[in-house]
């Protein structure tokens, strides 16, 4: 099971999922990885925001040297599971799909993780503390999600 991750900066919220993701695999010595990109090349070769990585050492997630790149179309040979964390996010990457097979693999993080309510990451960037924690607890729950429908 190999997961890429994305979002815009690749800074916050695919940083965030992409340790999240990973803690859990580890956790539950599932076989897989996980990966993130970011939509725009902007932050390219910058660590998480701060604010990300202090929720995430918050709830015992490392992500603080992890280091931003942008998508790029290996990426759909790379990766079983491409899971966007909002839909402009997710428009963009379907964008670059060239064949039915690439587009089979992008998907939605929260719908893929079967949520209800809530289908979209929301971008914390310009917002405060409390935005990184909501972050925070939609991908944790998210990463459980997918995780038990894939071990079915
Ligand atoms: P992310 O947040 O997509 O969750 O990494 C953002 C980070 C940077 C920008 C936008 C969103 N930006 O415009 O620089």
């Amino acid at each position: 099971m190999k997961f890429l991750m994305v979002c815009l900066g690749n800074i916050c919220r695919s940083p965030i999922a992409e340790g999240v993701m990973n803690e859990k695999l580890r956790q539950r010595s599932l076989n897989g990885r996980a990966d993130s990109a970011g939509v725009l090349s902007y932050h390219s070769g910058e660590n998480p925001d701060s604010r990300a990585v202090k929720v995430a050492a918050q709830y015992q997630v490392d992500i603080k040297n992890q280091i931003a790149r942008q998508f790029r179309r290996s990426d759909f040979n790379e990766f079983d599971y491409i899971l966007t964390m909002d839909r402009s996010v997710h428009a963009e990457i379907l964008q670059m799909a060239q064949t039915d097979t690439e587009r089979s693999k992008v998907h939605l993080f929260l719908e893929f993780a079967g949520a209800s309510e809530i289908t979209e990451v929301p971008d914390p960037y310009y917002g405060g503390p409390e935005g990184f924690d909501m972050v925070f607890k939609l991908i944790d729950e998210g990463c459980n999600r997918i995780l038990a429908r894939l071990e079915k």
